[in-house]
């Protein structure tokens, strides 16, 4: 991530903030963050700050455009240039396929979907500004998940809108192309991070594992920066599952 100023939409927990504390490591010049949770984001971006990075944040709730992409503006104005966005906020209610609402549509549909769309809209803006570095604009990954390739009785809905996000990735890629800007998704399997432990589900995702184990986000991570990083310049549309087998594409 040598000198890429990266902002993480979803930084505050989880990947999103693996991500932050990895890029720094790896020599990103700077960081920001939008996420719910001012606390968490605050924390999140702790390890640039001791780095002496730039750093910026934005408390948002990306469910609708206004705040979205007012939330970027804030983001990209303090750090001047936005080489990379990843979109990692998402929720994940499990609930039993025949049993959803139109509420619990709403709010997966919102966020994961209608939010990842604002986000990369407001990066596309910004990034259409900006000088290429090399042949590239900027970069943007979105995190989606194994479950948009999989039947998922107990969480369709979250499955679909994943689903959503692989379809969204070739779509966005293809408009942006021509500016130089490239679009990928990362598909995790399940992975321990705090909010998926606490829902209990990796117990059963390791059993189903060839390889006997569950993922751990860093071994997620390196793909996302792979993807959002200096090393990608020719690679778009595109959708890297890591799932340690669990599924082959
Ligand atoms: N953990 C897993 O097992 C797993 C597996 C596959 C894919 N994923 C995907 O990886 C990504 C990260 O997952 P995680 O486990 O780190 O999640 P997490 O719940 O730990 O973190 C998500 C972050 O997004 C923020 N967020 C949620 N809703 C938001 C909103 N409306 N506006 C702004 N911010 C919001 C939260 O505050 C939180 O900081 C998600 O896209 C998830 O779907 C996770």
């Amino acid at each position: 991530m040598k000198n890429i100023s990266l902002v993480i939409v979803g930084g505050g927990a989880g990947l999103g903030a693996l991500l932050a504390e990895m890029a720094v490591a790896e020599g990103a010049s700077a960081i920001g963050i939008i996420d719910l949770d001012p606390r968490a984001a605050e924390a999140a971006l702790a390890p640039a700050r001791k780095a002496g990075l730039p750093t910026a944040f934005a408390a948002c709730d990306i469910r609708t455009a206004d705040a979205a992409h007012a939330a970027f503006a804030t983001v990209a104005r303090s750090l001047g240039r936005v080489d990379t966005l990843v979109n990692a906020a998402a929720i994940y209610p499990r609930k039993p396929i025949l049993e959803i609402t139109d509420a619990d549509w709403d709010a997966s549909l919102a966020v994961n979907i209608k939010g990842t769309h604002h986000m990369m809209v407001a990066a596309i803006r910004q990034m259409r500004l900006q000088p290429p570095v090399g042949m590239v604009r900027g970069r943007i990954v979105n995190i989606t998940s194994v479950d948009a390739f999989k039947a998922h009785p107990q969480n369709a809905h979250y499955a679909a809108t994943k689903a959503a996000v692989v379809s969204l990735t070739k779509s966005m890629a293809h408009e942006v192309a021509p500016d130089g800007i490239l679009v990928n998704s990362v598909a995790p399997a399940g992975m321990a991070t705090e909010r998926a432990r606490q829902l209990g589900f990796l117990p059963e995702l390791a059993k189903a594992s060839p390889l006997g184990r569950g993922g751990e986000p860093q071994e997620m991570a390196e793909w996302v920066l792979m993807a959002g990083g200096p090393k990608n310049t020719y690679m778009t549309g595109e959708t890297i599952i890591v799932s340690g087998g669990y599924i082959y594409a």
